[in-house]
């Protein structure tokens, strides 16, 4: 037996087997237990995929325990002081920062695929003015693979970059055009003059009535925000992506599938839920009531943008986020209500016994829907910009799982627990 191996003793039969470890550039060496059925007959069972991994992956590293995020080995309190998020979208899908030329290039690349196709727009037409915009952003985003049949070869670097261009150019477009959707406003053109975060904002806010000038001040903190949420590895959404892409399945139709498990509350979802959740605590004396029943196993109630799969410590992106939040709407008793009220509930979440025996602490949600709010963007929005952001990191996902070698479609196994075999019962013999 190597350090090298771990082995497995099936004690029903007596029969063991040896499985290679594999070491990674940083965390926890991984057994491959692929050929674990062919051996010794049995499957693994982990739902939740709590010890479990999914695919090799050389973008982005957590350590939960320490509370680090890495992309392609930048730590991300590097990268928010000093880079930009089309700066990381680039360092992501390519791998490596961008040379002067390379990111100018980029950028042009970028603005070119800016626009969408005029028969896209008619699609928001047809959803009722009222209906949440990653509804429409899940049917819009999949609608996009009806518009390229030119660059859809799976298989072809190329197509796959045209794609992952497209993806990332026209996300603030559609995202923008879902608002302008539901407040009855017409849809205002990308501006290739402004950058990623601005172009965003002024798609938002500008009326072709009157004067719009997008406040520098908000558009960092959105460059800002996009690029702490560009890529987590192999969460619920990305997972979706691969999965779906494993399939062979084009990289609009999978990036669809990844916003719609964006969409909920346990996940991006979390961010709509947590201004919900402090506008309903409303003041600071009623925060020991909700702390209350979120410690309560009987309610279903749970402190939102608290807790996370794999950062049993403060998520390193809360506390860019909570910094930035507090410069931006101060830290003076009732500068912003929603604040003071978050700040508190944290303050009082972090001394309790039960937050801190199971090491829940903010993750990027708590504090990142005051700022939006802060913008001016609606609750039902926020999820959406998240879904901008994450594009980056669905698409960079999908590209590393198409090029990987081993890749084969994702199917895993179950423990059935249903019925028994039997023979069919023809409807008048049942009683
Ligand atoms: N409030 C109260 N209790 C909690 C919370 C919370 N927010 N999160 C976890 N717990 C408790 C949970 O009840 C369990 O207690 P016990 O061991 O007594 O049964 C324990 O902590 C472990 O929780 P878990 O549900 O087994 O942990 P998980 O890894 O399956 O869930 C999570 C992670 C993020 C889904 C969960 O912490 C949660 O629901 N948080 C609130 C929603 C949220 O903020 N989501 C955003 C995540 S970060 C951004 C993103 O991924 O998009």
């Amino acid at each position: 037996m190597g350090n090298d191996t771990v082995t497995v003793t099936n004690n029903a039969t007596g029969k063991s087997a040896e499985f290679p470890l594999l070491k990674g550039t940083h965390g926890p060496d991984v057994a491959d237990i692929s050929t674990l059925y062919q051996k010794l007959g049995i499957f693994t069972y982990d739902p939740g995929f709590k010890s479990t991994g999914s695919c090799k992956s050389a973008i982005t590293f957590i350590d939960g325990e320490e509370g680090i995020l890495l992309y392609r080995g930048y730590p991300i309190e590097q990268l928010a002081e000093q880079s930009s998020y089309p700066e990381v979208c680039y360092l992501l899908y390519y791998g490596e920062l961008p040379n002067k030329k390379q990111y100018a290039d980029f950028d042009k690349i970028m603005n070119h695929h800016s626009m969408v196709n005029e028969s896209l727009r008619t699609f928001y037409q047809g959803f009722h003015h009222n209906a949440h915009p990653m509804a429409i952003m899940v049917g819009v985003v999949g609608a996009l693979s009806a518009f390229y049949h030119d660059s859809l070869e799976i298989g072809d670097l190329r197509h796959q970059e045209i794609s992952a261009h497209r993806l990332i150019a026209k996300m603030p477009t559609i995202a923008a055009a879902c608002y302008k959707h539901s407040v009855g406003q017409p849809m205002v053109y990308p501006n290739n003059k402004m950058g990623y975060a601005a172009n965003f904002l002024n798609m938002m806010f500008s009326v072709p009535a009157d004067d719009y000038e997008v406040n520098p001040v908000h558009a960092r903190a959105l460059d800002l925000l996009f690029t702490l949420h560009a890529d987590h590895e192999q969460n619920a959404s990305t997972s979706t992506v691969r999965l779906a892409g494993s399939s062979e399945a084009n990289p609009f139709a999978a990036v669809s599938a990844g916003i719609g498990a964006l969409w909920g509350p346990a996940h991006g979802g979390a961010n709509e839920a947590v201004i919900r959740m402090l506008e309903e605590i409303g003041d600071a004396k009623n925060i020991d009531k909700f702390i209350a029943r979120a410690k309560d196993k009987n309610d279903t109630f749970r402190l939102m943008g608290f807790g996370h799969r794999v950062y049993k410590n403060y998520d390193p992106r809360a506390r860019i986020i909570a910094k930035m939040a507090k410069e931006m709407l101060g830290t003076t008793s009732g500068t912003d209500p929603l604040l003071e009220i978050s700040l508190k509930l944290e303050e009082i979440a972090l001394k309790d016994e039960y937050f801190i025996g199971r090491k829940l602490y903010p993750n990027v949600d708590f504090y990142s829907g005051i700022i939006y709010k802060a913008m001016g963007i609606p609750t039902n929005m926020f999820t959406v910009l998240f879904s901008i952001a994450r594009t980056i990191g669905w698409i960079t996902q999908w590209h590393e799982m198409i090029n990987d070698p081993q890749r084969s479609i994702g199917r895993p196994r179950q423990l059935y627990t249903g019925a028994a075999k039997r023979d069919y019962v023809p409807i008048n013999a049942r009683g």
